[in-house]
């Protein structure tokens, strides 16, 4: 090769590198508006933001990767708890993970505070940040949905939570509400007899809840709920 070809190749290889980054980082440029859902940003997000760095929760938690790794990440907190699960998490922590061996501290939020810190999480879950890094990946819970209900529609315990309505306020595969936390998250950390018992009365395990009591179920079909949804974790994640 000659010295000249050599030239060539480096500028050739050089600028036309450069000239496609330029265009892609441009080309992301244009889509932030979109991607943030800049429309949503109004001033209670905004004041949830400034709430989240007032009290620091950033030295835990990390929101799309940023923050201390002590606690978990929020940027999918919101689609992943609900909005009252939330507030009751940030109301009451002592109370909200009592069971837990990590501590959240009560930084003794106003409800104006809370309110504000939820629908800046809202917000921050609704960025579409192309499913990377892959955590509460809503794309992934929709491609387990078909399966799932393909499995359910066999299961009595399936029916008991259709019958139940528990789909009014918890999500399912891309089925159901965001008031109460997703069930196949639920499945993930709690067992079995856990939520057998909790159904049965919430309050006692989470006092504070929003969540109704299933009384009137027996404990043998709360046990088997409690299956179900441990079981749903189990293939929402074999994928
Ligand atoms: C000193 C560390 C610390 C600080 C500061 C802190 N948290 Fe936490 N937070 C935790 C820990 C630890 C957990 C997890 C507890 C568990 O589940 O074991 C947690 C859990 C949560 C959860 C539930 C997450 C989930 O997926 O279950 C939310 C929501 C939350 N924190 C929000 C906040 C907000 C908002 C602030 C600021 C007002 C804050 N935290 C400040 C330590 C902290
Ligand atoms: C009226 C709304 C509502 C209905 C209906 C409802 N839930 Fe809930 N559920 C909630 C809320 C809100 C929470 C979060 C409680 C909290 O942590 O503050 C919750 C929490 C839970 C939890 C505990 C999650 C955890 O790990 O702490 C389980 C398990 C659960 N629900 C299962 C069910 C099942 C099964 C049904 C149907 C039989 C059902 N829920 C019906 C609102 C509801």
């Amino acid at each position: 090769m000659t010295e000249r070809t050599a030239k060539g190749v480096f500028w050739g290889g050089t600028l036309s590198s450069l000239a496609l980054f330029l265009a892609l980082t441009v080309d992301t440029h244009g889509q932030f508006a979109a991607l943030t859902r800049a429309d949503k940003l109004d001033d209670t997000v905004v004041a949830g933001k400034r709430v989240f760095e007032r009290y620091n929760c950033n030295d835990c938690h990390t929101i799309l990767g940023f923050g201390g790794y002590y606690a978990p990440d929020l940027t999918r907190a919101y689609t992943r708890l609900g909005a009252d699960a939330i507030r009751r998490r940030l109301a009451q922590p002592e109370v909200a993970f009592r069971d837990s061996y990590r501590k959240m501290p009560n930084q003794h939020l106003s409800p104006a505070e809370i309110e504000s810190l939820v629908a800046y999480l809202e917000w921050v879950a609704g960025i579409d940040n192309h499913d990377w890094p892959p955590q509460d990946s809503e794309a992934r819970w929709k491609r387990s949905t078909e399966r799932l209900l393909a499995a359910a529609a066999l299961s009595p315990a399936a029916a008991l939570v259709q019958q139940e309505g528990c789909l009014s306020c918890h999500a399912l595969g891309d089925r159901g509400e965001r008031q109460g936390p997703r069930l196949e998250r639920v499945g993930a950390r709690r067992s079995a007899a856990w939520i057998g018992e909790y159904l049965g009365d919430p309050q006692r395990l989470a006092p504070g809840s929003e969540m109704p009591g299933y009384q009137h179920l027996s404990a043998a079909q709360r046990q088997m709920i409690g299956e179900f949804i441990v079981a749903l974790a189990a293939r929402g994640g074999e994928r």
